[in-house]
């Protein structure tokens, strides 16, 4: 049945990207449909993705922190024990709430919800097969493609999601496993990485590079997050490539070498995390039949105003261009129904701020070192550590540190780095100062509250500019 009501916007995915654009559409009074076949609103990030792994990082981290960390606060506690099915239930209610505050936006914002798996049946109309049976079809003047991302299989290494597990399977483990062996040292790795860790499983992370961090994270600050991570009793080993993977016998043995070649050497443990990566997902979607191409890496193409080569549909999120990041996803899902009501549409791809959830976090916004020599430009560094701030000293939470990075001759910054605590709360203040075309010295001359974590903020910009005064 093809419903004869044209839609001003069709929206196939209703993940961060696709959501949000659904509900700015119904604000900007567009009739609008998102289609979403997972049964729940939200996509990878609610449901499997940054809202579980954030619930299990900070609940991981009380408990870690009750262990080791509570005795010199003078609080003696007793027996600590873990309950991890209580803190999986802790997870879901987190995610059901958010989620299922998703559908209540979409009706306040008159936005359709359905409940299917859509796929292009020509240049305007979308059908889909339903959840519960059956099929229909929506039509629509634009559509909208926010289908997604998922991860990147290790070949010749099959997910069970139990044994060898992608992030859908480390948010869910039913055990604490004694060993773990993850492979692949990025975001992903070093957050379940350390939920698992904190939890008491020997964690090891095989990482094909010489540094853990994955694409955009600064070198300094990642050996000095290393350094922290491995105090806290995770191992790394750097420089060194998964040649295959074997499951059939009780635990998973993984056969590892040298990244530029050497003797070969085998790893075992209970559990793998496969965390070398995500990559966009069409499947199903039908691009063929309305002649869409994607690149090598299978991302749609499109062009500054996420239009495809048929204008009229758009793409935006995980399954196109840019960082995988859900507040990128989501300032593309405004920008694209701007485009379409207003014909203009900002995102600002050189102030997207990054943030790994590890403790210390650490965020960054801008270019850093590496990238700066490459590009030969003159720049400025400066640094603050966590060990001279005041607040962090009171919180007995010293790790860490600021660095900014400005243009030699104007000062104006360039990019920000922080490892530390709090650092994903932080990294605001510099995406701002980014956003605004900021100088260091317009920030240091700013007054920041004492005592906070928010002053080495503060004081690294004025060391980059003049010097600091508490180091
Ligand atoms: P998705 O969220 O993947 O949503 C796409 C949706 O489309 C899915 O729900 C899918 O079911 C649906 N879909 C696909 N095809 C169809 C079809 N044919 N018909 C109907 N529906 C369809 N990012 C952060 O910024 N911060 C974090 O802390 C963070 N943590 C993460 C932790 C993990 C473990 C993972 C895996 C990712 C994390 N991310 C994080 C990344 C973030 O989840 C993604 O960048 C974000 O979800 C992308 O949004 P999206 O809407 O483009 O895609
Ligand atoms: P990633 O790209 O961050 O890191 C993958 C790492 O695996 C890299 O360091 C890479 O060098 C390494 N690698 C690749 N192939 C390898 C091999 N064969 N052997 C050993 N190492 C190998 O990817 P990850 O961690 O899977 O995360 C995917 C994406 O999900 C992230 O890039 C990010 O966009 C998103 N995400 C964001 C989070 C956040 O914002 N806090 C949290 C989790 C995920």
């Amino acid at each position: 049945d093809v419903r004869t009501e044209e839609k001003d916007l069709v929206i196939i995915g209703g993940g961060v990207a696709g959501y949000v654009a659904a509900i700015k559409a119904g604000q900007e009074g567009l009739k609008v449909t998102c289609i979403e076949k997972r049964g729940s609103l939200g996509g990878t990030c609610l449901n499997v993705g940054c809202i579980p792994s954030k619930s299990l990082l900070e609940n991981s981290r009380i408990y870690h922190q009750i262990n080791h960390d509570v005795k010199n606060r003078g609080i003696d506690v007793g027996d600590v024990k873990l309950n991890l099915p209580q803190m999986m239930k802790a997870k879901e209610t987190s995610v059901s709430g958010l989620t299922k505050g998703i559908e209540f936006l979409f009706k306040k914002n008159g936005v359709e919800y359905i409940k299917g798996a859509g796929r292009f049946e020509d240049q305007n109309t979308v059908a889909v097969d339903l959840n519960d049976g059956g099929s229909t079809a929506v039509r629509g003047k634009n559509i909208l493609i926010a289908t997604g991302s998922e991860v990147t299989p290790f070949p010749g290494l099959e997910i069970d999601e139990t044994k060898v597990v992608s992030s859908n399977g480390a948010i869910a483990l039913k055990e604490v496993p004694k060993k773990m062996l993850v492979i692949g040292g990025g975001i992903i790795g070093l957050e379940m990485g350390s939920v698992w860790s904190r939890l008491g499983a020997e964690v090891t992370i095989v990482e094909f590079l010489g540094a853990i961090g994955g694409p955009g994270m600064d070198a300094e600050v990642a050996k000095n997050i290393q350094k922290t991570l491995g105090k806290q009793g995770m191992k790394f080993m750097l420089n060194t490539k998964v040649m295959s993977g074997d499951p059939s016998g009780q635990g998973v043995k993984l056969e590892v070498e040298a990244a530029k070649g050497g003797k070969a050497q085998t790893l075992e443990a209970d559990v793998v995390l496969v965390a070398i990566g995500r990559r966009p997902y069409t499947q199903g979607l039908g691009l063929d039949k309305i002649g869409l191409e994607t690149d090598s890496k299978g991302r749609i193409v499109i062009d500054s105003e996420y239009r495809t080569k048929i204008p009229h549909i758009r793409v935006i999120g995980d399954c196109t261009f840019g960082p995988m990041l859900a507040h990128k996803a989501e300032e593309e899902g405004v920008a694209a129904v701007e485009y379409l009501t207003k014909n203009y549409g900002h995102v600002n791809y050189n102030a997207i701020p990054a943030v790994m959830y590890t403790h210390p976090e650490v965020a960054w916004v801008g270019q850093n070192e590496q990238e700066l020599k490459e590009q030969g430009v003159k720049y400025k560094v400066g640094t603050f550590p966590f060990t001279a701030n005041s607040r962090a000293k009171t919180n007995l939470d010293t790790d860490g540190m600021v660095k900014f990075l400005a243009d030699a001759e104007t000062d104006r910054i360039l990019g920000v780095h922080i490892v530390g605590p709090n650092a994903g709360e932080m990294i605001a203040e510099g995406t701002l100062a980014l956003e605004y075309g900021a100088s260091t010295e317009d920030v240091g001359r700013t007054s920041h509250a004492h005592p906070t974590l928010s002053e080495a903020f503060k004081e690294a910009a004025m060391a980059t500019y003049s010097k600091a005064i508490h180091f």
